[in-house]
């Protein structure tokens, strides 16, 4: 009760100040607690190649965090007007990502311009869709047949994809994974304004398939990966051993700016390759689908694009903005009821509803549709369904009895990853808990897990398997 108290205002605070104030105060490290922190470094990866069938560079985790936070000057877009200007406002945030970073092939350890970091504990994973060795790249979601172009029937690929963090928001990941075996989850996690987020997705397709199936995917960046491209894989035991080494194509970027500025807090852009274009520095061919800094909370009209013909614009959304130039921007689904979303996400969800969910532990799933129960009590435009469609301040958890991870689902997923890990460690195997019916205190707990609380919470049946240590 008290701590809903807490949140409450903490929210307010939020509301009027952006996140700067509740930082202060929850990002405070006890004093001593660096003395001892185990800084013995994280994995760079968990899967490559053998030896011969690849020899090349390697990906390097940057994990040397800032213990301070990085007091330079903000980048130029801090100063553009994001709703006016959006396009502007894009191309600078594009450019601030790709500076030092296209000529080097995104191995940031040689970019000359500035520092950029990795997430650590993205390497394990318990469904094998860890982080491999040739570019840092992990297994996402599956792409649906159809679901980026009319002539695309093929249903087994899916996307690869590596985030990056610039030196504001790597200061953050250092103060929770300050001791490298005791992360610090014990209170709200806030970004500091000025923090910069990236990713850069791409898609198992053939090369034969992305040119006959998706022709915006011409003239493609092609990476190589370690990666299990076939998708329908992904359900099975031990889906690593389908990896190989293979040749995946640049589709997609996401971009996310803590900016004081936005009623939020969070600032979230995306960016489609348009291969088409064809322009001479093929990273420019992946050009502004649109901007979004809130949910529009009051839209609860149910509609869906899965498998676009034409891009739908959404004229009654106040905090989306979509690219409308329809010889630029090829046909794409976006996100529920044409809220802001890439081409390989979920056309039911936004980038803004997965994201807000981002917290330890991870009680909330990312959409009720990802679990047929949770789905069943809060069907689309229902109260239930919108508590995802909510504008969540920055540093505010989704879930009242958890702690945010501040939009962050890289991070909420580090800790989620590393207690997975160190429960196989320990011997308390997963498959313990899914035939635990013996054992008192997880028969308690599975049964609090299955049952729903009212319509509108999500019911926590793939709640995460966490113990106590
Ligand atoms: C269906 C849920 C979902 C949607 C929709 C979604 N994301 Fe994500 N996103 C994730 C997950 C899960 C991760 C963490 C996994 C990963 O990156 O490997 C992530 C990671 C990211 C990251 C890396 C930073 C971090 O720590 O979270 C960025 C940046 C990002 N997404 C931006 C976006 C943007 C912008 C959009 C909309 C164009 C979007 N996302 C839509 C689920 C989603």
């Amino acid at each position: 009760m008290k701590k809903t108290l807490a949140i409450s205002a903490l929210c307010i605070l939020a509301i009027v100040n952006g996140c700067s104030k509740k930082q202060e105060k929850t990002q405070d490290t006890p004093p001593g607690a660096a003395a001892t922190a185990d800084k013995t470094p994280f994995p760079d990866f968990g899967y490559l190649p053998p030896p011969n069938e690849y020899s090349g560079p390697v990906f390097k985790l940057s994990q040397d965090y800032p213990d301070a936070v990085p007091n330079g000057p903000l980048p130029e877009f801090f100063e553009t007007d994001y709703k006016k200007d959006w396009r502007k406002y894009l191309e600078q945030v594009q450019a601030y990502c790709f500076e030092g970073n296209t000529e080097v092939d995104f191995r940031v350890e040689y970019n000359k311009t500035r520092a950029w970091y990795h997430m650590p504990w993205q390497h394990f994973s318990l469904t094998g869709s860890g982080r491999e060795g040739i570019h840092g790249l992990t297994q996402e979601a599956p792409v649906q047949p159809f679901q980026l172009a009319p002539t695309q029937s093929s249903d087994s690929a899916g996307a690869v994809a590596v985030g990056f963090y610039n030196d504001v928001a790597g200061y953050t990941i250092g103060q929770v994974w300050k001791d490298h075996y005791a992360p610090d989850h014990s209170k709200d996690v806030a970004f500091k304004n000025g923090a910069v987020l990236f990713k850069l997705l791409f898609v198992t397709l053939t090369e034969k398939e992305a040119v006959s199936q998706v022709p915006w995917l011409a003239n493609g960046i092609w990476w190589d990966g370690y990666v299990v491209s076939n998708f329908k894989r992904m359900g099975e035991p031990d889906p690593a051993i389908y990896r190989h080494k293979t040749k995946v194509v640049l589709i997609q970027m996401d971009v996310m700016i803590r900016d004081d500025r936005a009623p939020t807090g969070w600032i979230l852009g995306n960016f489609q390759y348009n291969g088409k274009l064809n322009k001479p520095d093929s990273w420019q061919n992946l050009i502004p689908v649109g901007i979004m800094w809130g949910d529009d909370p009051q839209d609860s009209t149910n509609a869906s694009n899965p498998q676009p013909t034409k891009t739908i614009i959404n004229p009654n959304l106040k905090e989306t903005i979509i690219n409308p130039d329809a010889n630029e921007l090829p046909a794409t689904h976006l996100g529920w009821n044409s809220r802001l979303n890439g081409p390989v996400d979920n056309p039911m969800s936004s980038c803004f509803s997965c994201h807000s969910t981002a917290e330890y532990p991870q009680y909330a799933l990312m959409s009720p549709l990802f679990n047929e129960d949770t789905a069943k009590v809060n069907p689309p435009g229902s109260a239930g369904w919108m508590r995802w469609f909510r504008n969540l301040p920055c540093g505010t958890p989704f879930s009242s009895d958890a702690h945010s991870m501040d939009f962050s689902l890289q991070l909420a997923m580090s800790l989620q990853n590393f207690y997975d890990w160190k429960a196989k460690q320990a011997g308390l195997f997963y498959d313990a808990y899914k035939s635990s019916e013996q054992r008192p205190m997880m028969k308690a707990a599975r049964e609090e897990a299955e049952m729903p609380e009212e319509a509108a919470q999500p019911v926590r049946k793939v709640q995460p398997i966490t113990f106590p240590y």
